[in-house]
């Protein structure tokens, strides 16, 4: 009787669950002592039947053969070769990837993990080096990417790795070759590899052409240098070549036609010289091509204007020429980027780009082009990037008229563009009604007349407003601080605006509500602006929220502004730089501006300022550059750590100031000696700052260096690490050093 009541159970059970099969006991307790209690939060592993718990899959006899524990906030260290989870043999799929797992991979585990098909440990916080070989003769899938493992990639790893078709150890330290063998041992099936910021260097030997089922070949920002192997181009089943920030030197070969299935070139960031490969268009499923920052000569080859997959066409930074107008980009429907940034076109601004109906972003800047924008660009409704610094454009007027219609508009940048017209007036733009989503304007440096307009007022998406290096006269207008509610950076500076600073300056909304601030979305710029510090190197910032990235500034230096500086500044709380340095201010440092507590940059040199420094300024704990030379401030410098952190030359010029920095002691010093105190971190950096050469920026290079945003190197670096593509770009800046050449 009670047997055939427990036989009913059993049935029963398995009538309604008859997929999920009962736990093997042993792999069960091996799970349990597989020591995983320090997830957060605990894995629901309570049920008698493991098969049933969360990431598990059995086979038919009880036997876990799929773990799958992805995300789950698993800590500690669980590869080592006394592990339980060897006892768990039938595995055939392993994926921990996005938990904190650290430790090292140990040899002995793998080899009783022998059917394991898929194994994913990416992102987490695995080092050492790997293990000799991979023992696990069936394995398809390898990410080890987004951790910490270092040293070479042993050969003989891939010994038994017959299966392997995916191999990812992207954003690791592993070093020395790349290992080409990996075609000669596994089974020619491999499809993806991808060994992407890592350390390796060296040469690409050959031996990847033998990889005839390779589609996705990826190397980039490694130290890898030399040719790109012969024998790639025998890898016909190509889609993605991605090697950039290496330093491959030598020319793209014209094989590379053979690659008939390539949708992807990226070769950006390298030493690449020689011509184009004249039919590199017979690709005709190439939708992008990153060449740029590379040594290229010679014309766009004319098969390209045939491509009509492109999608993305970068060649910036090369030394590429021709006449422009000759090319017919008219087929190219696809194309939504087009960068030619810094080469030697010549001709005209090309017409035929305007029949380019997918177009958001264009960047033409710092080459031999001349012309007008015509009408015709109208047609591009996505635009959004325009970008023609230093060219010889005429009719600033007639350009602004044209552009205000462009309705997807947000970043225009002319720097340069333009000789000496008159600003567009507002009796020029009587019926303005446009740049409704304009965020970015730069008119910089294109020695134009006249006064702020204020049809500029309009601009209400407006947060970037670059003026700077003109001939403007006239006032500044209070309505720039009152109607333009994003707007978070004025660059005014280099021309010959007088009056006072309006007190309505100091109520920016985007300055003063840190809710409005927060506000600004993020917008992901179509084009990375390229900005360099003050040792001249280059710094790449393709980061979304770049705008947002742009510290909140004000810059009025090289003017004529005279009066007191308003005590309102106390207003601007998400003030970060604030430069009235050459002008002719007068009166007080306002005690207020201790309130600008995000200020990193405060110059106020060469003004007629007088009184003493207020010591609240001593509060300003972010400030690291400081300069109020070249006035007449009087009486002992503040003490703070911060203020005695400048060097003396950031108060010189002022007979009456004394204390340190400065070497003329104080003589009503009650306390004898000046007590600096130096707890802090001990040493202070030299401030790197980061000299934004907007010309670099907008395009427009070297002559007056221009207009500079003044950034400390630090507030740089920690805008990056935001997310991984972000991490990759502080590490590239890290590498900086290697850039150099570029700016040559
Ligand atoms: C793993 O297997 C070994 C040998 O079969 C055994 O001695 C050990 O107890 C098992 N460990 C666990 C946790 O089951
Ligand atoms: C797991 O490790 C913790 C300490 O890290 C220990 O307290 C616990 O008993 C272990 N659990 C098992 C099942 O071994
Ligand atoms: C744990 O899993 C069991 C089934 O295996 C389920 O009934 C129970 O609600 C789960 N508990 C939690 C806290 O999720
Ligand atoms: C591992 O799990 C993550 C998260 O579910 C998934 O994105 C990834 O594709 C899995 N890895 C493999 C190799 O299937
Ligand atoms: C490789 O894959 C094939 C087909 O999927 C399979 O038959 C074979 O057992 C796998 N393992 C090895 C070592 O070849
Ligand atoms: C390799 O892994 C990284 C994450 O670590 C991922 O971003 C990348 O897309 C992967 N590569 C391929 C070719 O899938
Ligand atoms: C890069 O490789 C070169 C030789 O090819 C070597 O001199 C240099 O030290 C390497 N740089 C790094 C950062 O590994
Ligand atoms: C490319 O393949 C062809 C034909 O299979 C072969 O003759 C040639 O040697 C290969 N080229 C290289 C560089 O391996
Ligand atoms: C472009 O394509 C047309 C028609 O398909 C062809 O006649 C022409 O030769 C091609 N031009 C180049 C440069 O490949
Ligand atoms: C650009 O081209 C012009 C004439 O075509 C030439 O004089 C000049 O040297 C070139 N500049 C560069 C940087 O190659
Ligand atoms: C300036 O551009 C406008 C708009 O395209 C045009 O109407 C005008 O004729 C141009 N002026 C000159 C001097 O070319
Ligand atoms: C600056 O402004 C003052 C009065 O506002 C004027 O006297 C002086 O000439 C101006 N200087 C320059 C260089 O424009």
């Amino acid at each position: 009787m009670a047997h055939g009541f427990l036989l009913t159970i059993l049935l029963f059970t398995s009538i309604i669950s008859p997929n999920i099969h009962a736990c093997n006991q042993n792999e069960r307790s091996a799970l349990l002592s597989f020591n995983l209690t320090l997830s957060s939060p605990p894995l629901n592993w309570t049920s008698i039947n493991c098969c049933t718990w969360e990431g598990i899959t059995c086979n038919q006899e009880g036997r876990v053969t799929h773990l799958l524990l992805p995300s789950k906030g698993l800590h500690g260290v669980i590869f080592t070769s006394s592990s339980s989870l060897g006892n768990l043999t039938h595995l055939t799929h392993l994926n921990f990837s996005h938990n904190s797992l650290h430790g090292s991979l140990e040899n002995k585990l793998f080899e009783s993990l022998d059917s394991l098909e898929i194994l994913d440990l990416s992102y987490n916080l695995l080092f050492g080096v790997l293990p000799l070989s991979l023992t696990s003769r069936n394995i398809r899938t390898l990410d080890l990417s987004s951790n910490r493992f270092h040293g070479p990639i042993p050969s003989s790893f891939f010994m038994h790795a017959w299966n392997l078709t995916s191999f990812n150890v992207s954003n690791n330290a592993f070093s020395s070759y790349i290992p080409s063998s990996i075609c000669l041992h596994s089974n020619p099936l491999i499809r993806v590899l991808d060994f992407s910021s890592n350390q390796f260097n060296g040469n690409i030997l050959r031996g990847f052409g033998r990889c005839s089922e390779l589609q996705i070949f990826r190397a980039g920002h490694n130290n890898l240098s030399g040719l790109l192997p012969e024998d790639i181009y025998n890898a016909t089943k190509l889609e993605e070549i991605a090697v950039p920030l290496n330093s491959l030197y030598g020319g793209i070969s014209e094989r590379i036609v053979n690659l008939n299935n390539l949708v992807i070139l990226d070769l950006s960031f390298n030493q690449l010289s020689g011509i184009l490969p004249l039919r590199l268009g017979k690709l005709s499923r190439l939708k992008i091509i990153k060449l740029d920052f590379n040594d290229l000569q010679g014309s766009l080859p004319q098969s390209l204007m045939n491509c009509s997959s492109l999608v993305e066409l970068r060649l910036a930074k090369n030394n590429l020429e021709g006449d422009i107008t000759k090319l017919n980009f008219s087929k190219l429907v696809q194309l939504t980027k087009l960068d030619l940034y810094r080469n030697n076109f010549t001709g005209k601004l090309p017409t035929s780009l305007y029949s380019c109906r997918s177009l958001k972003a264009i960047r033409l800047s710092s080459n031999n082009l001349e012309g007008q924008i015509q009408p015709e660009i109208l047609s591009l409704n996505s635009l959004s990037f325009l970008s023609l610094g230093s060219l010889r454009l005429e009719n600033v007027t007639g350009a602004m008229k044209i552009l205000m219609h462009c309705k997807s508009l947000q970043i225009l940048l002319l720097t340069h563009s333009f000789n000496g017209e008159g600003m567009p007036s507002d009796d020029d733009m009587v019926s303005f009604d446009g740049f409704r989503n304009l965020r970015f304007l730069s008119l910089m440096n294109c020695d134009l007349t006249g006064r702020i307009p204020v049809w500029l007022a309009k601009l209400k998406s407006l947060q970037i407003l670059a003026l700077d290096d003109n001939k403007i006269t006239g006032t500044i207008p209070s309505w720039l601080g009152t109607d333009l509610p994003r707007l978070f950076y004025i660059g005014l500076s280099k021309n010959l605006i007088s009056g006072e600073f309006p007190k309505e300056l100091c109520r920016l909304p985007a300055l003063v509500h840190e809710l409005i601030a927060a506000q600004a979305d993020q917008y992901y710029i179509e084009l990375p602006l390229y900005i360099t510090n003050s040792r001249e190197v280059l710094i790449t910032y393709g980061i979304r929220r770049i705008l947002y990235g742009f510290p909140s500034f004000i810059d009025l230096s090289s003017n004529n502004i005279t009066g007191n500086i308003p005590s309102e500044i106390g207003q601007l709380q998400l003030l970060q730089e604030l430069h009235l340095d050459n002008n002719n201010f007068s009166g007080n440092i306002p005690d207020q501006m201790s309130n600008l507590m995000k200020l990193q940059a405060l110059s106020l040199s060469k003004n007629h300022l007088s009184g003493k420094i207020p010591s609240s300024l001593a509060s300003l704990n972010f400030l690291k550059s400081f300069d109020v030379s070249y006035n007449n401030l009087e009486g002992s410098i503040p003490t703070s750590t911060q203020l005695q952190s400048f060097e003396a030359s950031a108060f010189e010029g002022n007979p009456k100031l004394c204390g340190a920095p400065l070497p003329n002691k104080c003589r009503t010093d009650a306390h004898g000696k000046n007590n600096r105190d130096d707890e802090d971190d001990g040493h202070q950096l030299p401030w790197f700052y980061i000299w934004a050469v907007f010309g670099f920026i907008f395009g427009f290079w070297g002559v007056c260096g221009s207009l500079i945003v003044k950034k400390t190197w630090r507030y740089a670096y920690f805008q990056f690490t935001d997310n991984v593509q972000d991490r990759l770009y502080a590490m590239l800046a890290v590498r900086m050093n290697r850039m150099k050449r570029w700016l040559n």
